[in-house]
């Protein structure tokens, strides 16, 4: 063959292999998009039957102004701290709130174009000596919750908040770009996030509650009571009076993020909940009212599943 021959042939070769391979990555992009609901290497919503009979995406976990609660997640709810008021009590101040707070929560969609990554940090000792802190503070979003202490802890828990879930009992003040996470267990609650947050609130609790809180208004996100609900009956089969706050915030992260990892869950050596920050006082605490040994078995299954990355500590 004529060397030009050779030489074009040779060309058109080397364009094939080049092109077909890359025609088929191509192909595989676009069919990995369309069937995926992330652009992580694994979604953290989709999974086996196990996973598939509990994760119920059509709960939403905020409350918005749309959103009617029924009479049945309701009654449910009321239980949990003893609540005497009505749903349309309910209702009423839920409307104020949302005259103060956005009435829609700050939540991106997911996309098969995006991988959300985020760390969801409770408040176990085991954090003590961890130097978690980097891998914390390296995902997208950081939800911490209640007395989660950050100043003086950086190493072994990060410094970035981008979500500090709490309840008036439990508040603190927050940063400007920090999102507040109301966990609500009464009426009470709701009233507390819509007064502390402009006049002041005046009212008592079975614990000295804040007046007046720093934060930012634009930024604050109200947990649905039906998704309490939800977290106690179809991912604890009812066990406990109800779901901790880190439980439920692990629940909620798996429905609002793409990739979880865990942080700070886990008793000590004698079964109690204490913290990173502090000597436990109260000594027979245990996991107080929660089913804490079932919520960490599911932790375990959540990690053996690859639905969440857990870091059980120090
Ligand atoms: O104590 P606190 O409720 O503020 O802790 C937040 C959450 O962290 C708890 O609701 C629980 O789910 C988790 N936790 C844990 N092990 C501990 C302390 C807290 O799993 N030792």
């Amino acid at each position: 063959m004529d060397l030009k021959v050779k030489t074009l042939l040779a060309l058109i070769c080397v364009t094939a292999v080049g092109m077909f391979p890359r025609g088929c990555r191509l192909r595989n992009f676009f069919s990995h998009y369309q069937s995926t609901s992330c652009a992580c290497d694994k979604c953290s919503s989709e999974g086996d039957p196990w996973f598939t009979q509990r994760f119920n995406k059509s709960v939403a976990p905020f409350l918005s102004s749309e959103y009617n609660l029924t009479e049945e997640a309701f009654n449910w709810w009321k239980r949990m701290q003893g609540e005497r008021g009505s749903l349309s009590s309910f209702s009423k101040t839920v409307e104020g709130l949302f005259q103060v707070v956005p009435p829609r929560p700050d939540l991106e969609e997911h996309s098969p174009y995006r991988c959300r990554t985020c760390a969801v940090v409770g408040n176990s000792g085991n954090l003590k000596g961890s130097h978690y802190g980097a891998l914390i503070n390296f995902q997208d979003v950081v939800i911490r919750m209640n007395n989660g202490r950050v100043e003086g802890y950086e190493a072994d828990v990060g410094n970035r908040t981008t979500h500090r879930i709490m309840y008036p009992e439990s508040a603190m003040n927050l940063e400007n770009n920090t999102h507040l996470v109301l966990f609500p267990f009464k009426i009470q609650d709701l009233l507390w996030v819509t007064k502390a947050l402009t006049t002041g609130f005046h009212g008592t609790s079975y614990r000295p509650v804040k007046s007046k809180i720093k934060a930012n208004k634009d930024l604050v996100m109200v947990v649905n009571p039906a998704f309490m609900k939800y977290v106690h009956e179809t991912w604890l089969g009812k066990k406990g009076r109800y779901p901790s706050t880190g439980f439920m915030a692990l629940i909620m992260a798996l429905h609002i993020c793409d990739e979880i990892h865990v942080f700070g869950y886990g008793a000590d050596n004698d079964g109690n909940w204490s913290h990173y920050w502090e000597v436990l006082r109260d000594k027979s605490f245990r996991t107080g009212v929660h089913p804490g040994n079932h919520e960490y078995d599911t932790i375990l299954k959540l990690t053996e599943q690859q639905k969440i990355q857990f870091y059980s500590g120090w």
